[in-house]
Parts: structure tokens; C-alpha cells; sequence
């Protein structure tokens, strides 16, 4: 049985590094020797496409180099679990993480990364009165728990990046790089990213998201008029009545499609056509609708259900082929298709205009939130309407939904409203800090207090759990006929629960703690069934169930991917019962891939058990076995 040792990649969240160099080698398999990138190679490979002159056009400041490096560095922290803070634990899919992003948007790499379909961003405009998050590529965790008033010792405070602090925009350009570049690798090939701006960094995030996402990814930069009535006070005197939504897409050229593959075998008078792929992605469990054998009416040939069903229910389908839209192959055993044509080829923006001006301003928000609290607690949210006008267009079936800068929680609930007004399952994913609320500054005082009289912490992640849970409540109170999931579960980013897998600790492993626990006494079985969950890389909702085996606990993660026995005595005698009743169960669930299994290395009363414990668990089909 393998202990899983400080370095082994089950105690860090993604390397995106190393997944960089597969892809190069999965590309260029010509250009790496010995598992290394033979650069000279590769140069020559691209031919004259390498750019080698030092002043080249693009987007510089100082301190661009680190920022790149701090979204390549793993994270060693973890995700605590917070049930009693959440609603709905067991069945909810949407999720509320208090955290600094960076780390949380690391964390969420493995299990999250190409599955999110739209990402929603309201970051601090660095007006010179907001703050901006300040990274410490030394210990990034340690400098969060300090920032967020975390520790035992002295606490530093989070100060607003003035101007006078000589690096406006470096400061700015260094806090939003790092989270933009983890973002992209979240987001689906088709996915859309939307970020809020204003003038003062909307130059600078151009070309910062040009840099990372590509220019040719960039799909409309929106203005939104946010202010109905003038404002005298500005420095020019003219009235600045918008905000920008600056959009960009993962993969634009790789989802339009070449017109050039177009054409019009069969003269239909509706143009030009491609035959589409019609077989579904969901399982008979998940979408029963989309599960039925399709026959052509017209031959009375039966092409049967493929395993992942169709893509569109029996009316839908009926209509298809009523509209002669559907391509039947001739032998039974092939896969019937979908013509789709030219002229009818769409976006997610088709006839979106990127002009928002259809009343719906700052305002709004206010009283969007106002309308769920009794006191004014968060200044300029965003208008729930102007999101959900977003989500309908960007996100819809069980797509999921991300804002790394969650402020008050808007989208959450412009997540569940746009579920309740048409019926969709779309998940989200919050990301907010837990940024410290003082009675002692007058324009947080109220918030602060509010967070008293709850009898919770005073920060801005308090305010937004409490938004959601009023919200959600409201959707549904609003909707009656709406049984979607207003629920969402908190978790909290924190130092990993493992001892020997903080990263000063290596040298301690093998000598001083062999033989000890390496579990922290203040961790819970919950906080490193998690942990492991997410550096495994599976998803935070994942269902977790519960057996007893031979008189242990035993938990079943994400149906048999993972299973976990943390009990703190394995005798000799309990090793086979456990063994066989861990095969059995596997058996029962057959989980499509290998299946992990972690016990505590403190737990066994010698050698002898815990060899034998792997030696019948390899038997049996498990040989991936670990202790912690
Ligand atoms: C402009 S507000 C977002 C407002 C939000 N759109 C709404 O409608 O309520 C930006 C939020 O990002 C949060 N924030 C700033 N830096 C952060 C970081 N490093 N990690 C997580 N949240 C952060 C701030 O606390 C602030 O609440």
C-alpha cells in the first residue's frame, strides 16, 4: 500500500505545466525527446510563425512573467466543507466557496476544467478607492488566512490601490492575469467568459484577455447604460452613463463552422446543408425523454437508441422528420443524421445587439437586494435582470455557471430566477473572499452590524451566503410551480488537512511523523473526504454514501470512484471482512473507471495488516490503494 507522499500529484491541485507539455507532445510528438521539450525543434516546426524580436506587439508591465508563473503554481490548500452553513447539502448542485479566487480557481482545476459554460466577472474597477487582492507567490495561502483576519498573530489589512501607489495599473494588470488565465482553462470549448469594466482598465483588460484568450476569440465588447439620470460630479463634466461587458469566447474558430464544407447535393430550396450529428450525451438515467428507438416512417426501418440517447425528445424529432431534415442511412445498423443549413447557422449571439440599453440600471440592483434586507447592505450589486438577460443567452439545460468575484451574490440568483422562468437546471459556482467588514469604517458599518445581529463573522462572504439564502427563497415564493434547486453548498478554502502534504513539512516525512497521524487534529473525516474528492477530480457535488463494513465506516465517493475507510484501528482480524465487503460494494456500483481507495496510515496495528489488507484488495481488481 502506497502512501500518498508530499509530492505525488494527489496532494496538489492541478499542474497545469505539465499538462502544457502533453499537449505539445500530443502535437508536436517530433519536438520532445526523452520527455522534454526539444525546443530548437519545435522552432523549426513552426517555421516562420515564431516571434523573436524583442519589442513585440502586445500588452507589458512589469511583473508579468510572475503573474504568468503564480496561475502555473499548484495550490496546496483545500476546500472545507460547511454544511450547516449551507441549504439543501444533499442534494444541491450549485456551490458558494469563501476563498481568495486565485487559490479556489487552482483548486477547482482538476475537477472542473473544460466544463464550465459561462463565467460571469464583476472585479473591482480599481477606481482608486477599492482594494486589489495582493498575491504572495511565497505562501499564498498563509497571506490569505493573514488578509482575512484568520490568524492568531497580527493581521495585514487589505488597503485600496490608489493612484499615488505609483503601480495602478501593474497592481491591477498582476491581481486579474493570473485569475483570467485559470478561468480560461475552466471554460468548455464552447464557453463564453463576461467581464464588467468601466474606462478607467477597460483598455488594459482588452489586451490582457487578447493575450489569454486570443484575439480572434473576441466576441463583442457590450455597453451597458447603467444610469438613467446625469451626473454632475465628474472631474470633466461629461456624464458617464455606462459600463462596459467586455465577452470573449474559448474557441471561436473552432465552434463556426467552415462554410466552405457546406453544399447542396439534393437541390433542397433551402441552400446549402451539412449532415449533423443528432446522438445525445445523456444516460437513460438522467434524460428518460431522450431514450427511444427512432424509426423511419417512411421504410419502417428500426435504428434503435444509441447508449447516450438522441439529442432532441420524440416531438422535436417527429417534427425533424417531418420537415425532411433527417438523413436516413440506408443499412439499419448506421446512425440516422440532421441536415443543418447554411442559412439557418447560429450563435448564442445571433441578433444580440451590443448595446444594452433597455432600462435596466444600477439602480435596479440596489433594490434587487434591498428588496430581500431590511437595511442597505451592499453598494452598486448589479441588476439581477441584466445577468439572467446574459444566462438566457449563454448557459442553458444543466450548463454550469461561474463568477470568481461573487460580491453581493447576484449571479446565484440570476441563476435560480432564470431557472424558474424557463424551466432549466443550470448550476452555479460562487467564489467570493471573506473580506472583513469593520463597525469602525462608516461606510460598512451597517453591513457589519447586520452580520452581527446574525451572530456571524463580519465580512462580505457572510452578506452573500445570506443573499442567496433569501433569494433563493424568494424565486421560489415568486414561482410556486418552480421545484428547481435553490440550494448551494459552502465550502471554505483553508491549509491542506494533511500534515506531511504541506509543502515545508517534506522534510520531516519518512523520520519524524512515520508512524504518527498526518491527519491535523482540528480536521474533520468530512474536510479530507473532500479534499481527496477534489484532487481527484471529481466534482464537489458528487453524491457521498455510507456503509458500515466489518464494523468501520466506509464511504463511497462519486459512486465508487472513490473509497474512503479514515477509521483509526485496523486489526488483523478486521482486514479481510473489510476487504471483501469494499470488493462487494464496488461490484454493486461498477463505476466506469479504476477506483481509488485511501485508509488512515496510522490506523493498522502493523505491517502485516496493511499488506495484507492491499494484497487481497489487488486480488480482487483494486490495486489502486493508498493511506494518508
Ligand atoms: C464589484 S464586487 C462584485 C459585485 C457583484 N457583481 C454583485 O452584483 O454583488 C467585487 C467583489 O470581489 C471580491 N473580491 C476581490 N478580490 C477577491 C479575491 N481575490 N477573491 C475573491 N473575491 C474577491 C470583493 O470582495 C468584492 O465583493
Amino acid at each position: 500500500m502506497k502512501k500518498i507522499a508530499a509530492d505525488a500529484p494527489q496532494t496538489r491541485s492541478a499542474d497545469i505545466v505539465a499538462e502544457n507539455v502533453e499537449r505539445l507532445k500530443a502535437l508536436f510528438p517530433e519536438a520532445c525527446a526523452e520527455g522534454k521539450i526539444d525546443f530548437a525543434t519545435l522552432k523549426q516546426l513552426l517555421g516562420g510563425e515564431v516571434e523573436e524580436r524583442e519589442e513585440k506587439y502586445g500588452l507589458n508591465w512589469h511583473g508579468k512573467r510572475r503573474a504568468r508563473q503564480l496561475a502555473l503554481t499548484p495550490s496546496t490548500g483545500a476546500l472545507r466543507p460547511c454544511p450547516e452553513e449551507s441549504v439543501d447539502w444533499d442534494t444541491t448542485q450549485n456551490l458558494m466557496i469563501e476563498g481568495d479566487n486565485l487559490e479556489v480557481l487552482k483548486l477547482l482545476q482538476k475537477s472542473y476544467a473544460g466544463k464550465v459554460k459561462l463565467i460571469y466577472i464583476d472585479p473591482p474597477y480599481n477606481t482608486g478607492n477599492d482594494f486589489v487582492y495582493p498575491d504572495d507567490y511565497r505562501d499564498n495561502i498563509k497571506n490569505y488566512l493573514e488578509l482575512t483576519g484568520q490568524t492568531d498573530g497580527e493581521n495585514r489589512k487589505l488597503s485600496s490601490n490608489t493612484e499615488a501607489s505609483g503601480r495602478f495599473h501593474t497592481d491591477w494588470l498582476n491581481m486579474m492575469y493570473p485569475r483570467l488565465k485559470l478561468a480560461k482553462y475552466l471554460l468548455r470549448r464552447d464557453g463564453v467568459i463576461f467581464i464588467s469594466i468601466d474606462d478607467g482598465e477597460l483598455p488594459a483588460l482588452r489586451l490582457a484577455a487578447d493575450d489569454i484568450f486570443g484575439e480572434e476569440n473576441f466576441l463583442a465588447c457590450f455597453v451597458w447604460k447603467s444610469r438613467q439620470n446625469k451626473d454632475n460630479r465628474t472631474l470633466t463634466g461629461a456624464s458617464v452613463d455606462h459600463e462596459y461587458i467586455v465577452c470573449y469566447g474559448n474557441n471561436i474558430r473552432g465552434n463556426v463552422r467552415d462554410q466552405s464544407q457546406y453544399s447542396n447535393l439534393d437541390n433542397d430550396s433551402r441552400g446549402d446543408w451539412i449532415s449533423a450529428n443528432m446522438v445525445g450525451i445523456a444516460t437513460a438515467e438522467r434524460r428518460p425523454n431522450l431514450h427511444y428507438d427512432l424509426v423511419n416512417p417512411g421504410t419502417g426501418l428500426n435504428y434503435g437508441c444509441p447508449r447516450m440517447g438522441w439529442r432532441y425528445d420524440r416531438d422535436t424529432m417527429a417534427r425533424l422528420i417531418d420537415e425532411k431534415r433527417v438523413l436516413w442511412p440506408a443499412n439499419p445498423n448506421g446512425r440516422p443524421r440532421r441536415k443543418a443549413f447554411l442559412s439557418e447557422l447560429e450563435s448564442d449571439f445571433t441578433g444580440f445587439s451590443t448595446f444594452i440599453g433597455d432600462y435596466i440600471f444600477t439602480r435596479d440592483g440596489t433594490a434587487d437586494i434591498d428588496a430581500l434586507f431590511d437595511v442597505r447592505l451592499f453598494s452598486f450589486p448589479k441588476p439581477v435582470r441584466l445577468i439572467t438577460n446574459l444566462i438566457e443567452q449563454g448557459a442553458d439545460g444543466e450548463d454550469i455557471v461561474l463568477d470568481f468575484f461573487a460580491g453581493s451574490g447576484t449571479t446565484g440568483h440570476a441563476v435560480m430566477a432564470q431557472n424558474a422562468a424557463d424551466g432549466g437546471k443550470r448550476r452555479y459556482i460562487l467564489i467570493q473572499l471573506p473580506e472583513l467588514l469593520s463597525t469602525e469604517n462608516r461606510d460598512q458599518k451597517t453591513a457589519a452590524d447586520f452580520c452581527d445581529r446574525l451572530g456571524k463573522p463580519c465580512n462580505i462572504a457572510e452578506l452573500t451566503k445570506e443573499r442567496l439564502r433569501r433569494a433563493g427563497n424568494k424565486v421560489r415564493g415568486e414561482n410556486p410551480m418552480f421545484a428547481g434547486d435553490i440550494g448551494f453548498r459552502v465550502f471554505r478554502l483553508d491549509t491542506t488537512n494533511i500534515r506531511s502534504w504541506e509543502p515545508d513539512r517534506k522534510d520531516l516525512e519518512g523520520t519524524l511523523l512515520d508512524g504518527i497521524d498526518h491527519i491535523k487534529p482540528d480536521r474533520s473525516e468530512q474536510d479530507i473526504l473532500y479534499e481527496l474528492l477534489l484532487k481527484l477530480g471529481l466534482d464537489l457535488s458528487a453524491p457521498i454514501e455510507t456503509r458500515t463494513v466489518a464494523g468501520k465506516q466506509v464511504r463511497s465517493i462519486g459512486a465508487g470512484v472513490l473509497f474512503a475507510c479514515l477509521d483509526e484501528n485496523i486489526a488483523r482480524e478486521d482486514v479481510e471482512p473489510l476487504a471483501f465487503g469494499i470488493t462487494a460494494w464496488r461490484a454493486e456500483l461498477t463505476p466506469a473507471g479504476d477506483s481509488t481507495v485511501v485508509f488512515r496510515d496510522s490506523a493498522f496495528a502493523d505491517d502485516v495488516a496493511k499488506t495484507n489488507l492491499a494484497a487481497i484488495l489487488e486480488q480482487r481488481g483494486l490495486g489502486n490503494v493508498r493511506s494518508l
